[in-house]
């Protein structure tokens, strides 16, 4: 269903010096505009109109800004790596049918890690060559249907390469495969996500890499087509990612030594974005010209063929192109300590506060010129005191029934949701030009029985 917008009078540039060629670098989504009443829009749509139509909680995802980044992406790729060249977005940042079928018409590939991802991926419209399959513990029936339907899967540990062994007689082709490896990179992000750093459940040790590299020389069913590591998330520092191009590259040199015609270097994702005003992340363009020049750079040095990059950014792709709408319930002040806001989602639409303490900015929906006179801890309404979405957070005097947007929640925030305290996710719609368009339905209290099983001898007892 499309739902056409207010007609945009008057309309207005929300963020003075935005940077619409790096929307991570931005708070809000690049579309993000005041109408003539200073109510703030996003996509051309009015965003105190889309929660009366749609409800709250709302995810709103702007479509400009996501093509933005995957463009962004691309460019910068093109630009600065002398060779071939594909950005795969990390699905796990927010995995639907409709984010999918728009970074595979933005040309880009996709990174899944379950059955899940990968079948959403799948239906989506990406293109399985332009797939690749990750996890530390992924089971037979994922790498069957990866394998089986010509996904590259990312070995992460012996378990898969056995597995995959077994399954080999029933695939008509040589198994497409990289091997993902721990680089030794430290890197200062918080510790849940970091993953580089040797004490990683994820990916071969670095010392095994020789083992398993003329271990696969013995496979026929496999094709060992690229390698792959990931150091960490939410990184605004480059160094270590041209640390990790060095250690790569001596990767790449020994496969091909062994005989392997390595074609892909996989560099994982990890650039930040702005989740608060003081956040200054490098821009796609500069995380990607720093990749691309120290990774032909490493090959340079050590005569190797430049291999096609690969990068897997998730959160700088669609982080920025979201924003949640909640409606503003209770209030409670307690004098001389603080003023609670109570709205009607929380750690179950966005874990990431009470998860890794992360910080977020919000605005009224309304009056976000407003003077911020105020300074409020926006609450959840889950039953948990840790269930706070901002603490101590500047904002003009909100009653209930005002629209609070919370802004940078494109990733990370649908796809880590929960059904806590039996609530359900909410709906997400996308905007562009004007106009909204349902992506995910609302779950209904009704949804959440679906899987309950009542056995008859309890029944009764009621
Ligand atoms: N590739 C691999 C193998 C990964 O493990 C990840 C993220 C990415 C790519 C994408 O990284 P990004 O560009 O989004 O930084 N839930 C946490 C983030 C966990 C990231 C896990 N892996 C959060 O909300 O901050």
């Amino acid at each position: 269903m499309v739902i056409s917008c207010d007609p945009r009078v008057g309309s207005q540039p929300f963020e003075a010096g935005r940077d619409t060629a790096s929307p991570n670098r931005n708070l809000a989504p690049i579309t993000t505009s005041l109408d003539s009443e200073g109510r703030l829009e996003v996509g051309g749509c009015r965003l105190s109109e889309l929660a009366r139509t749609y409800g709250t909680p709302l995810y709103v995802l702007d479509e400009a800004t996501l093509r933005g980044t995957c463009r962004a992406y691309r460019e910068a790729l093109q630009q600065h790596y002398p060779g071939p060249s594909l950005a795969l977005y990390a699905s796990k940042a927010n995995s639907s049918l409709a984010i999918t079928a728009l970074v595979a018409s933005e040309g880009l590939g996709l990174d899944a890690v379950s059955a899940g991802e990968l079948l959403t991926a799948l239906q989506g419209g990406m293109p399985a060559e332009r797939i690749v399959l990750h996890g530390n513990n992924k089971s037979r029936e994922e790498l069957a249907l990866a394998a089986g339907r010509g996904v590259t899967v990312v070995a992460d540990n012996w378990r898969d390469l056995e597995l995959l062994a077994e399954l080999a007689p029933g695939f008509s082709e040589p198994v497409r495969l990289m091997l993902r490896f721990t680089p030794g990179i430290e890197c200062h992000t918080h510790e849940y996500i970091r993953t580089g750093h040797l004490d990683s459940k994820f990916g071969f040790d670095p010392d095994q890499l020789d083992t398993v590299l003329r271990h696969l020389q013995g496979c026929s069913w496999a094709r060992l087509t690229g390698l792959h590591a990931h150091i960490g998330s939410q990184i605004f520092e480059l160094q270590p990612h041209r640390d990790l191009a060095g250690v790569m590259a001596d990767a790449l040199q020994l496969a091909r030594s062994l005989g392997h015609p390595v074609a892909d270097l996989n560099v994982g994702g990890g650039l930040g974005i702005r989740y608060v005003a003081s956040d200054d992340p490098p821009s796609i363009e500069e995380w990607v010209r720093t990749v691309a020049e120290a990774v032909a750079n490493a090959c340079r040095d050590r005569g190797l063929e430049l291999p096609r990059l690969l990068c897997e950014p998730g959160r700088s792709l669609v982080a920025t192109s979201g924003v949640t709408l909640y409606e503003i319930g209770s209030r409670k002040e307690i004098p001389g300590i603080r003023t609670y806001l109570s709205v009607d989602g929380g750690m179950s639409d966005n874990p990431r506060p009470i998860t890794y303490q992360s910080q977020y900015t919000a605005l009224l929906a309304d009056r976000p010129m407003a003077e911020a006179s105020e300074t409020v801890t926006v609450a959840g309404k889950h039953c948990e005191s840790g269930d706070v979405l901002l603490k101590n957070a500047p904002l003009p005097p909100a009653t209930s029934g005002d629209v609070l947007v919370v802004l940078a929640t494109g990733a990370y925030n649908a796809s880590m949701s929960s059904n806590y305290n039996r609530i359900p996710r909410p709906a997400a719609v996308l905007v562009g030009e004007g106009q909204a368009e349902l992506v995910q339905r609302r779950e209904q209290p009704e949804d959440l029985l679906r899987y309950d099983v009542l056995p008859a001898r309890l029944a009764s007892v009621a």
